[in-house]
């Protein structure tokens, strides 16, 4: 049986709109917070039953479409000798890619970081039922530079486009290191069960119309190229503040684009047809508000969508810590409820 969410995703009509979360396993939830009380972030993320347990709450409490494998994209980094620690929350990088030298140092990544993620989705495979979809991801290449030039989050990553700049190929030598260790990783999550993958280009509004033209979409179309002819779908979260590119998105080939909470649905359709299917937008702050708005912003936006369109019902980005669960249950039930026109009329 093909899940409903990796049928809709194949640009099949369904019978009614998938729906999961970004972030959906997280620090809003108490079956989270308790495993987390006692195991630190990178301990949880490398020890596959305790992950797997993680990524089945929103699963089990919500009745999600799909199942996210509970990992975090800067493994990647830290697999490739630029150390990532989480002291508060926050992930911080002690020794920052600043340099050629830098990248120079930058290495193959050590693949025992591979293997506790692909146990992950082993354990996941077998105890999720066979109508649920299975997504294993990574960050697309220029986020995860942009993490390891600036050290952590950032309001501007100024430190990154300064370095894109200053030393352009250098930046474009990263991208390449990064692209091609992604592609194992993402190879690895495919052999083990996943049967989606997505790509998470957080911070690629950052970078300027050339540099992204140029650099960030050579760097993820280097990765599809990676993953060969046969691969499986994937889906590119294109990036807060990047609505306006999303035809440059749809181009790369991806099957989905994932959208931030600034465009409507509608124009979004309107401007790539048939090119992609489209996932998102709600802005996550929707879910802080009452089941009554959640409830009218959930119908404002299905509305939005074309008759005969399949969507993927999402966030514009991750969930918020702060969310309440029972918010969360009424988003998803407002997603699993809707009926789209072209099947009631
Ligand atoms: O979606 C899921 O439920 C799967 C797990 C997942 C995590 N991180 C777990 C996590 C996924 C898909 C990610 C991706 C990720 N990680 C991104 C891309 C998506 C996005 O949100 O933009 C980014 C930029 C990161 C890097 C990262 N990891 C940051 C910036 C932080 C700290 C800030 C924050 O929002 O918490 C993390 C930590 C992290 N990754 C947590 C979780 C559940 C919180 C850690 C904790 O329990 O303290």
């Amino acid at each position: 049986m093909t899940p409903l969410f990796e049928r809709a995703l194949k640009g099949e009509a369904t019978e009614r709109f998938p729906v999961w979360m970004m972030r959906q396993a997280g620090r809003y939830l108490p079956g989270y917070r308790a495993i987390r009380a006692k195991t630190p972030f990178l301990e949880l993320c490398r020890t596959p039953e305790l992950a797997a347990e993680v990524t089945l709450e929103p699963i089990e409490l919500f009745d999600m479409d799909a199942a996210i494998v509970f990992a975090d994209i800067l493994l990647t980094a830290d697999a490739m000798g630029v150390e990532v620690a989480f002291p508060n929350g926050g992930p911080k990088i002690q020794s920052p890619v600043r340099t050629e030298a830098d990248v120079e140092r930058v290495h193959d990544p050590d693949p025992s970081w591979m293997t506790s993620v692909a146990e992950t989705v082993r354990i996941l495979r077998r105890e999720l039922p066979a109508e649920k979809a299975l997504i294993g991801f990574s960050a697309a290449p220029f986020t995860l530079c942009a993490y390891m030039v600036e050290g952590g989050t950032s309001r501007d990553f100024w430190q990154t486009r300064a370095f894109a700049h200053a030393n352009p190929a250098a930046f474009r030598r990263l991208l390449e290191k990064v692209a091609d260790a992604l592609v194992p990783y993402l190879q690895a999550q495919v052999e083990a069960g996943a049967g989606v993958l997505q790509l998470f280009d957080t911070w690629a509004g950052m970078a300027d119309a050339s540099l992204y033209r140029t650099a960030v979409l050579p760097a993820i179309e280097r990765v599809l190229a990676g993953l060969g002819p046969d691969r499986v779908p994937v889906i590119l979260f294109a990036g807060i503040g990047c609505s306006h590119r999303l035809e440059l998105a749809a181009g790369t080939g991806v099957e989905g684009v994932s959208l931030d909470w600034a465009t409507n649905l509608a124009d979004a359709y309107a401007r790539v047809g048939d090119r992609v299917r489209l996932q998102g937008n709600l802005d996550p702050t929707v879910l802080l508000s009452s089941p009554e708005h959640i409830q009218a912003e959930m119908d404002a936006m299905l509305g939005q969508v074309p008759a005969g369109k399949t969507h993927l019902v999402n966030l514009g980005h991750g969930v918020l810590k702060e969310t309440p669960p029972e918010h969360v249950a009424v988003f998803a039930k407002a997603a699993q409820t809707f009926r789209p026109e072209a099947l009631t009329s």
